[in-house]
């Protein structure tokens, strides 16, 4: 067996979320949170202290010249996520970004176009993807557990109140559709395996222009169609729902359950009021522990070992969220780019 070698990662500003992702990697053998850079040097030294990293740099660019770092966490604010991941691409870095990807599908684009250039991998961080709950999610489509997909819904909201935070800034590419609405967008992709063609949305906005609620619907060239929703404005919940013609699940898709429920899938086996109720349980995981050690295992061993969204699939996602920002800006449906 040949021994592991841990992927020297940096990270790039001392972001609440990357508080949280190196905390939860901080067990494991794959991967070493080497450096992190913020913009206030002292910020990110404390940030440092704190969570046990030994390098800080003084600027993102200083860690992005760093040979002893492989590959870089990116946590800044949605509109920030194409520069540094470009720049960091062009470095010669491997990079796990987090979602959005991008503030567009053009920006999407130049980011893997920057990647294949480089010869390096950049992906976009969904946590739940990694989890147990979600890989036994996707092993049960593809077995045909609810036969053919023709209906998904997903919802994902949370509670937000505050005007400074970055969700609530235009000009960071805020608002819940980007924030939250990235993560019901890319479950239903995963769960229906394709690309919608067309969307209806409408979005309810804030003080601050940003939308803090966005409803929309898809639809599907092989007529399967979902319905997704994102909310700043009422308590946590990340629900989805996938029904079939032979069957369907009922999940969520947390990134830690936190011990405040257990991760399970109720399958029904069957189309009538008699269908067999099946709870499928799953191990309850940090979603960060298990997307960082696939983002060393995709590094060391290729796509193939990456249960998270391809480039293909965040592509996509970023296609139908342009689409639905149009959508509920003209208030008709609009056709989703290709
Ligand atoms: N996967 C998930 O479940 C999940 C959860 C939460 C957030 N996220 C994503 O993670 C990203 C960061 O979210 P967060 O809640 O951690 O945000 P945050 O605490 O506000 O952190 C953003 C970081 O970006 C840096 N930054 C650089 N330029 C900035 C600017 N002009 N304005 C503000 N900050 C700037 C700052 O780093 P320095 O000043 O330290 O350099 C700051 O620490 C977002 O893309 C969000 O969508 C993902």
């Amino acid at each position: 067996m040949t021994a592991t070698v841990p992927l020297r990662l940096g990270v790039l500003g001392a972001a609440r979320i990357a508080r949280l992702f190196v905390e939860a990697v901080r067990p494991s053998s794959k991967v070493v949170v080497a450096a992190v850079a913020a913009r206030d040097t002292e910020r990110g030294r404390a940030f440092a202290a704190d969570l046990g990293i030994p390098q800080v740099h003084a600027s993102y660019d200083a860690l992005l010249a760093d040979p002893a770092i492989e590959a870089v966490y990116v946590p800044l604010p949605n509109a920030l996520h194409a520069r540094w991941a470009i720049r960091a691409a062009d470095g010669g870095k491997h990079v796990l970004c987090e979602k959005p990807l991008a503030a567009s599908a053009a920006e999407a684009r130049a980011i893997f176009d920057a990647a294949t250039q480089n010869g390096v991998h950049v992906v976009e961080g969904y946590p739940y993807r990694a989890q147990p709950q979600t890989i036994r999610t996707r092993e049960l489509l593809a077995s045909g557990a609810v036969g053919r997909v023709r209906l998904v819904h997903a919802s994902f909201g949370f509670p937000l109140t505050d005007a400074a935070n970055i969700r609530m800034d235009a000009d960071l590419a805020g608002g819940a559709l980007m924030d939250a609405g990235s993560y019901p967008v890319s479950f239903v992709r995963m769960a229906v395996g394709a690309r919608p063609v067309r969307v209806q949305a409408s979005s309810r906005r804030g003080a601050s222009g940003v939308d803090t609620t966005t409803l929309a619907s898809l639809e599907f060239a092989d007529g399967a169609m979902a319905q997704i929703s994102c909310t700043f404005d009422t308590a946590r919940h990340r629900n989805a729902f996938i029904a079939g013609d032979a069957g369907s699940l009922a999940t969520h898709y947390y990134n830690d359950t936190g011990g405040l429920f257990a991760p399970v899938i109720e399958w029904r086996k069957g189309t009538g009021w008699d269908a067999e109720r099946i709870v499928v349980e799953t191990a309850a995981t940090s979603g960060f522990l298990a997307e960082g050690e696939a983002f060393h295992d995709l590094v060391r061993s290729g796509m193939s070992a990456w249960p998270g969204a391809t480039p293909e699939e965040s592509l996509d996602i970023a296609l139908t969220l342009d689409a639905i920002a149009a959508s509920a800006v003209e208030g008709s449906p609009v056709d989703v780019g290709a």
